[in-house]
């Protein structure tokens, strides 16, 4: 089976381009799952519930968040009634929301898991340890786990790889807004890459109009980050193919359209 996986998408500019390229990267790769990350989807932070249900409509499964899950706070009322919308598991156990779902596609069923790090990021609960605990639970049903993995370091993100290989289908890294070429499969069967990128403006500094990024690092004086609307936008993703009776993965290949690399010229 194939999941398609579509990486932190920011602003309007993303939104867009999911809009445009969801539906064609379906036409063309046919996945049975397509799972996007949605904690920049609103502005830059957050994500709305009429946001969510744009998604859904173009026929997207499940929703992802990250450390920008709660910058709309509307989120907090409608997230316990939207079942394909998780956050992050490893959150305190007292907030709204989950951090595990299952998806079915015909007798299949997808586990879909959202985890944090917690280096250089807020302290939370060990994503490892509760790694452990969703695998356990989610082997009981299916085979087949695919887990968002919201980190900003490169090491948490390979060691975390490292520590679930060969339990879970995939591990695709989040956050940090810029695709990395290690996508690879690991000696037990995960599919694995750092980063699967994000899916917003293109002239940017990871999504934040660019002047606005270059005057904070010259002057050190605070400024507002603002989605930069006006320049080009790109998408990043990946696509996975996993052995459904095993829930091994067999390849993963990075997705980038932009300027620079266009969607097979269409
Ligand atoms: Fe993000
Ligand atoms: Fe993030």
């Amino acid at each position: 089976m194939k999941i398609l996986f579509i990486g932190d998408v920011v602003g309007s500019p993303g939104r867009k381009m999911v809009q445009e390229y969801v539906p064609k990267l379906k036409e063309v790769y046919k996945p049975q799952i397509t799972i996007v990350n949605g904690e920049n989807a609103a502005s830059g932070k957050g994500i709305t519930e009429k946001i969510y249900k744009q998604f859904m409509q173009l026929g997207i499964q499940v929703v992802t968040m990250g450390n920008h899950t709660w910058n709309k706070r509307e989120i907090i009322d409608f997230i316990d009634d939207a079942p394909n919308l998780i956050r992050p598991a490893n959150f305190p156990p007292t907030n709204p929301g989950k951090g595990i779902t299952y998806v079915k596609y015909n007798d299949l069923i997808v586990a879909v898991i959202n985890l944090q790090g917690r280096t250089f990021l807020d302290p939370i609960d060990d994503p490892f340890t509760k790694a452990d605990e969703l695998i356990k639970e989610a082997k009981e049903k299916t085979n087949i786990i695919f887990i968002d993995f919201h980190a900003e370091a490169t090491s948490e993100k390979q060691a975390f790889g490292w520590y679930v290989d060969g339990r879970v289908s995939a591990v695709i890294g989040t956050h940090t807004h810029t695709q990395t070429a290690d996508n690879r499969i690991l000696h037990g069967g995960t599919a694995y890459i750092t980063d699967a990128g994000m899916t917003g403006p293109y002239d940017s500094v990871l999504g934040v109009e660019k002047d606005t990024i270059i005057q904070r690092f010259t002057s050190n004086m605070p400024a507002r980050f603002e989605v930069d609307t006006k320049g080009r936008a790109q998408l990043n993703g990946c696509l996975l193919t996993i052995d459904e009776k095993t829930g091994k993965a067999t390849k993963i290949e990075r997705i980038m359209i932009n300027d620079d690399h266009p969607f097979m010229n269409l």
